[in-house]
C-alpha cells in the first residue's frame, strides 16, 4: 500500500485499557512522540461490545486533552469482523471487484446488507489458475458505534483496521519481512481475546481468534483465592508491593497458562496439517498477556521453535523529550496502537 501525509494517531479501545501511539516520520526516520494508557473499568467492553460508552468517551477525553491533533486510526474488536482466506479463479482487479460480493454471499455468514466488505489478492497460483484472496466483513453497525464514540471524544476517525493486521504491519516494520521459506507465527494475546496470524510464502495464510487471555489468568486467581478482581490482578503481575504473593499465584498462573498454549497449538497443528506447510521459523508474541514469561516458555515448549516477545517500539523508538517511564514494560501492550500509528492520512491501494 503506497501512502502519503502524516501519520495518524494510533487509537486501541481494548477490554482493559485505552492505549495511543503518535509517530512522527521524517527523512525516513520514525519516533514515537507520544504514548497514552487509560485503563478502563471492569465491564466497559463485555464480548467486544463496549457496554459502558460513557467511560471510554472519558477515557479518550483525557488522552486527547489539549491535543490539537485528533485524526485517528481506530481498532474493531474480532468479535465484529469475520477474516477469510477464500480461492477464486485468477482474474483482473475490475472482476474481482465484481465478483467479490458474489464469492462474499458463500463465505460470510451474515446479511451483505449489515457488512462492509473489504478485500485483497494474496497471492496468483498462475500455474494453477486460481488466486488467494483475503475477504473481511466487519457489521456496519458494530464500526458506526465505534466510530461515533470517537467523535463524541471529538476525534476524527479515518481508519479502522484489526489487531491481527496491525500487529502484522508492526511486526514487518521493525523485523523486516520474512524470507519466502519462513513461516513466521504472531500470536497477539490482550485481556479478552487472542489473535493467531501465520504469515508464510511472505502473505497471512491463516489466521484465528480464540476467546481467551489475560483475564482468564485474573479471574482464575480470584476465584480460588475468593479475593478481589483488583487483588487477583495485583498477585498476577508480581504483587502489589504492599504484601508477599500468595505462593498458590504462580501455580494457578501456570493452569491458564498450559490451557491457552494448547488452544493456540491446536490452531498451529491445524495449519500444519492444512497447508501442506511443514514447519514453522519462529513466533512472536504481543499484547499485555505477552508479559507473562510462562506463556511464552509454554508456547515454545510445543510449537518447537524460538518464541519471543514482539517488541513493537523497533519500528519507532520513543522520543528523547518523552517521559522513559510511560513506555518502560509497554512493548507488548503498546503493539495495536503502534500499528494504527503507522497508518497514513491517505493511502492509495497497489494491488
Ligand atoms: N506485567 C504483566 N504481567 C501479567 N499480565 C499483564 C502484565 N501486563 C499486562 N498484563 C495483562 O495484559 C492484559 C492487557 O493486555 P492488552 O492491553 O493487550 O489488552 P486489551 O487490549 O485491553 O484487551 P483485548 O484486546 O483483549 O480486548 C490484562 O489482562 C493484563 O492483566
Ligand atoms: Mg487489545
Amino acid at each position: 500500500m503506497a501512502s502519503e501525509g502524516k501519520n495518524l494517531i494510533g487509537v486501541d479501545i481494548g477490554s482493559s485499557s485505552i492505549k495511543v501511539c503518535e509517530i512522527k516520520e521524517s527523512g525516513g526516520k520514525r519516533k514515537l512522540m507520544r504514548f497514552g494508557l487509560h485503563p478502563l473499568p471492569a465491564e466497559t467492553v463485555v464480548d467486544g461490545h463496549i457496554i459502558n460508552s460513557g467511560a471510554v468517551v472519558e477515557g479518550l477525553e483525557k488522552l486527547f486533552h489539549k491535543q490539537k491533533r485528533r485524526t485517528v486510526a481506530l481498532r474493531a474488536s474480532g468479535h465484529s469482523v469475520i477474516i477469510k482466506k477464500i480461492s477464486m479463479p485468477l482474474m483482473t482487479a475490475s472482476e474481482l471487484d465484481e465478483q467479490i460480493t458474489w464469492e462474499a454471499e458463500q463465505h460470510i455468514p451474515f446479511d451483505l446488507a449489515e457488512v462492509h466488505i473489504d478485500h485483497q489478492v494474496l497471492r496468483r497460483r498462475e500455474d494453477e489458475g486460481q488466486m488467494d484472496v483475503l475477504l473481511v466483513a466487519a457489521k456496519k453497525e458494530e464500526i458506526t458505534d465505534l466510530t461515533n464514540l470517537a467523535i463524541e471524544a471529538r476525534l476524527k476517525p479515518v481508519v479502522v483496521d484489526l489487531d491481527a493486521f496491525t500487529v502484522q504491519n508492526v511486526f514487518e516494520q521493525a523485523y523486516g519481512l520474512p524470507q519466502p521459506n519462513e513461516t513466521v507465527v504472531l500470536i497477539h494475546v490482550g485481556a479478552s481475546l487472542a489473535t493467531v496470524n501465520i504469515l508464510a510464502e511472505g502473505t497471512t495464510s491463516f489466521t484465528r481468534d480464540i476467546a481467551n487471555g489475560g483475564n482468564t489468568i485474573t479471574e482464575e486467581i480470584q476465584r480460588q483465592l475468593s479475593i478481589s478482581r483488583e487483588e487477583a490482578e495485583a498477585y498476577k503481575h508480581g504483587g502489589d508491593g504492599r504484601g508477599i504473593v500468595p505462593r498458590e499465584v504462580p501455580e494457578i498462573i501456570n493452569q491458564v497458562v498450559e490451557q491457552l498454549a494448547g488452544e493456540i497449538q491446536r490452531s498451529l497443528d491445524f495449519y500444519l496439517a492444512t497447508s501442506g506447510d511443514s514447519d514453522l521459523s519462529r513466533v512472536y508474541v504481543s499484547g499485555g498477556t505477552a508479559n507473562v514469561r510462562s506463556l511464552l516458555d509454554a508456547i515454545q515448549e510445543r510449537a518447537r521453535v524460538p518464541v519471543e516477545m514482539l517488541d513493537c517500539f523497533r519500528v519507532a523508538s520513543p522520543d528523547a523529550k518523552l517521559d522513559p517511564m510511560t513506555v518502560q514494560g509497554r512493548a507488548a501492550e503498546a503493539a495495536v496502537a503502534m500499528g494504527l500509528a503507522l497508518r497514513k492520512e491517505r493511502e492509495r491501494r497497489s494491488a
